[in-house]
């Protein structure tokens, strides 16, 4: 292992590292100011791992903004669908580990699949809704319920070590995966979580492609084919603050996608940012959403257009 940051393996030793971490962070604070009575802060990133610009730019958010960052790395094998690439997956917990430690990550939770579920998958899991059953949940089934249940756990497993430091908790999401942070925000919400959510803007490389882990499984035209993803939301949003986007216009750029070369359409939708519904005219926040499999590379983008 390159870096010096922990890296607990199991609920026992995330407890044991993360209160040690607090107490200690919460001595500095009042040895630098003995009258502080500022709460300690938490900022926790989750993710899968396979760390690129988007998950560093999380790390620095949550860096920036709080006394101690947690980062977990959990491949979730429930929120992949049978025949998903699970098995596939990229794992790179070495330079994962690196990255983090530049980033200034103070503990790593990298539980392995039997300590975040002893005995097999678990009996009870949260549903995702009606909201969990469309766009992304409507080509993978039970992928959201999957998200909600860990995201849940990670949740549970947290707030009570936060609880002898009075530490409050931030966790940071990609708006990448806008359809996860809205679903997170409404379990947030309709669960009386005690967390606070950051969302971080989408990471693009410098030709516009957004960055993620799966990205490492095309190859470099597959890679420029990629490109029409984020070129045609880029066109939609110059139509609607154009005023000139209508279903005309989003019939033809769901035709430029699909013909494109090694690029198959799954879906392509203007929607409101909260609901996923169809927006309203006098909507604050109007998201323009795309998913296509470039060769068998399944890769989702979006982008504000309003
Ligand atoms: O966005 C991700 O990487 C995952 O869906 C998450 C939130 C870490 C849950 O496994």
């Amino acid at each position: 292992m390159t870096s010096q940051t922990p890296i607990a393996e199991t609920i026992k030793d995330l407890s044991q590292e993360l209160l040690l971490t607090l107490a200690q962070a919460k001595a500095r604070l009042l040895a630098e100011d003995p009258e502080s009575s500022r709460p300690l802060t938490v900022g926790f990133v989750p993710t899968m791992g396979a760390l690129h610009e988007g998950h560093a730019t999380l790390i620095r958010r949550a860096r920036e903004q709080n006394d101690v960052v947690l980062l977990s790395i959990f491949v979730n094998p429930l929120q992949f669908g049978p025949g998903e690439d699970y098995e596939r997956y990229p794992r790179t917990l070495e330079a994962d580990a690196a990255l983090a430690a530049a980033e200034g990550v103070d503990l790593i939770f990298a539980p392995s699949v039997e300590a975040m579920y002893p005995g097999g998958d678990p009996k009870i899991t949260v549903s995702s809704g009606k909201l969990g059953t469309i766009f992304e949940g409507k080509t993978r089934p039970g992928h959201f319920d999957g998200v909600l249940t860990v995201v849940n756990k990670f949740f549970n497993i947290l707030l009570p070590l936060t609880l002898p430091q009075d530490a409050q908790l931030t966790a940071y999401f990609g708006q990448k995966d806008a359809q996860q942070l809205a679903l997170i925000q409404r379990m947030v919400k309709d669960f009386n979580q005690q967390i606070t959510l950051k969302s971080v803007p989408v990471v693009r490389a410098d030709d516009g492609l957004a960055l993620s882990s799966r990205n490492q499984y095309l190859n470099e035209q597959e890679r420029e084919a990629a490109l029409v993803l984020s070129r045609t939301l880029a066109t939609l949003r110059e139509k609607y603050i154009t005023g000139t986007l209508g279903p005309d216009a989003l019939d033809q750029a769901r035709a430029a996608i699909d013909s494109t070369e090694g690029v198959r359409l799954d879906y392509l939708e203007v929607v409101d940012t909260d609901t996923f519904e169809a927006p309203t005219s006098d909507q604050a926040r109007v998201l323009a959403l795309v998913a296509a499999f470039v060769g068998s590379t399944r890769l989702i983008d979006n982008m504000d257009i309003n």
